[in-house]
């Protein structure tokens, strides 16, 4: 294993260490909650009892495919801890996510955690944000109108795919 997915293994099984029985997770996006999501599954093999909440259709089979099966977000109430990835933050826990295009769904269920927990190696961290381009999400009924506002503000828009 490389050292970026080294320390994304140790700040994920970190942050599993915060998840106790009875718990409602929140289930990330992305290549270091994979190491989460594999740890928690170990757990739940142990006996641990949660439900869990799944961030996206990649999460979810991920779960699934360690053993748990996530609930809809409709049915989990109140998430106690949600564990996510995070592009870039900074000391002060300030952040860029949903690089990975989960970015509305992470939203609504951090939204609904009591508490959230970012996990990212080293080199996400960073002095000021801004070096990861901004992720916005829009759907796609007039979402040209979005860009022209976006590029009155300077901003250099790209679709994702395109070169993102
Ligand atoms: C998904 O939309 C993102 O918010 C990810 O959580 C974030 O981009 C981190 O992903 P990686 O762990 O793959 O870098």
């Amino acid at each position: 294993m490389n050292q970026k997915d080294t320390e994304k293994k140790l700040a994920a099984e970190k942050a599993v260490e915060e998840v106790e029985d009875g718990m409602t997770v929140g289930l990330g996006t992305g290549s270091t909650v994979f190491f989460a999501i594999k740890k928690l599954g170990e757990r739940v093999k142990d006996g641990l009892k949660i439900k869990s909440v799944s961030t996206s259709n990649a999460s979810t089979d991920l779960a699934r495919s360690f053993g748990m099966e996530p609930v809809s977000i409709d049915d989990a109430g109140i998430i106690d801890i949600n564990i996510d990835g995070a592009d870039e933050a900074d000391r002060s826990f300030n952040g860029i996510k949903g690089g990975g295009g989960a970015l509305l769904y992470e939203k609504i269920v951090a939204l609904n955690s009591k508490k959230n927990v970012w996990i990212i190696d080293s080199e996400k961290l960073v002095g000021q944000l801004g070096k990861f381009p901004l992720p916005v999400e829009v759907i796609p009924f007039g979402y040209k109108r979005v860009f022209e506002i976006l590029n009155k503000y300077n901003a250099a828009v790209r679709m994702k795919g395109d070169g993102f």
